[in-house]
């Protein structure tokens, strides 16, 4: 049997947990390629529709990719919904790729117990701008893109327990593109990136740690977080995702000064979050200022990576 090589193509595959697969074509192009999908965590099907594309082109952006063509993945339960709720979800997800400036190719919907709904997304990267999440240098300073919050807030729609105007921020920072993020880092020497989804800042800014073999410090303070969500995290309105990231975290992360509740706020599982951008700490106040200027208003500068403890994260309140 003849064993099986490895293909020097393949920039970015299985063996990291990194956001996309990267495959070089040729010395100028290489394919991004990603896929997600899930159940509805909004009622609104046409926001979820948005959401659910915002959320899959983000891999894209998260490694400095540009998408190109999307293809939409659907469980929905023909003979019991209404066909319309289909409708508004597509219309949904296809208002947000065209803001993308990607197209809609085509996709493949199958009869389900409950709605699911995905995007497969394939776009391209220079071979040599790939931003993984395995090349953070010490020195760098971490910025995030878009506040944290978003599963606890989300966690107290289901309930009933936020008002409508928290109802719009928590969705309008959900549908937000990482588009303006990915562009602004685009000139700058970014060593990593990636999005903030299930595991949390800190389960994303680990996978980093862990990737590039470098220590963290996230500085508690400096994070954005949305209105409410301390108030509603002390009532314990926190979704069992983001106590188990909590839990699996634990023994890898020292918190100074940092109580429970807020430690579950790093922790918190997101959809469709910022960008976590390593950038070395001379550029990072310039690209802050870019980022503003592009839209993107929530950016901070939240931590920074060490030679300290590779494989773990400080956090200091
Ligand atoms: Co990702
Ligand atoms: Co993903
Ligand atoms: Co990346």
């Amino acid at each position: 049997m003849p064993k099986s090589v490895p293909d020097p193509n393949l920039l970015v595959g299985l063996d990291t947990s990194d956001d996309a697969g990267v495959y070089k074509i040729n010395n100028e192009t290489a394919l991004v390629q990603t896929l997600d999908f899930f159940t509805p965590i909004v009622d609104d099907p046409y926001m979820f529709g948005q959401i659910a594309a915002a959320n899959s082109l983000s891999d894209i952006y998260a490694m400095g990719g540009k998408p190109i063509t999307v293809m939409n993945i659907v469980g929905f339960p023909i003979n019991k919904l209404d066909k319309s709720i289909l409708a508004d979800i597509l219309a949904g997800a296809s208002d947000k790729v065209r803001e993308s400036g990607a197209v809609l190719v085509g996709g493949h919907s199958i009869d389900d117990q409950e709605p699911k709904f995905g995007l497969s997304v394939t776009g391209t990267v220079h071979p040599e701008r790939v931003r993984t999440n395995a090349a953070a240098k010490p020195g760098d300073s971490l910025i995030l893109t878009k506040p944290i919050g978003v599963g606890i807030l989300t966690q107290a729609i289901k309930k009933d327990m936020l008002d409508q105007e928290g109802i719009d921020r928590v969705m309008k920072v959900m549908a937000a593109l990482n588009k303006e993020a990915a562009e602004a880092m685009d000139n700058f020497n970014v060593n990593a990136c990636t999005d903030v989804t299930g595991f949390g800042l800190l389960g994303h800014a680990m996978e980093i740690a862990e990737g590039s073999g470098t220590g963290i410090t996230i500085d508690s303070k400096s994070v954005p977080v949305l209105p409410k969500t301390r108030e509603l995290a002390e009532q314990n309105i926190i979704p069992g995702g983001s106590k188990k990231n909590h839990k699996w975290l634990t023994e890898r992360i020292q918190y100074e000064n940092v109580d429970e509740v807020d430690q579950w706020i790093l922790c918190d599982a997101i959809t469709s979050g910022g960008l976590l951008i390593s950038v070395p700490e001379e550029e990072a106040e310039a690209l802050l200022g870019v980022l503003h200027e592009n839209g993107v208003q929530s950016a901070a500068i939240i931590g920074k990576v060490t030679d300290k403890q590779p494989g773990r994260i400080t956090v200091i309140g």
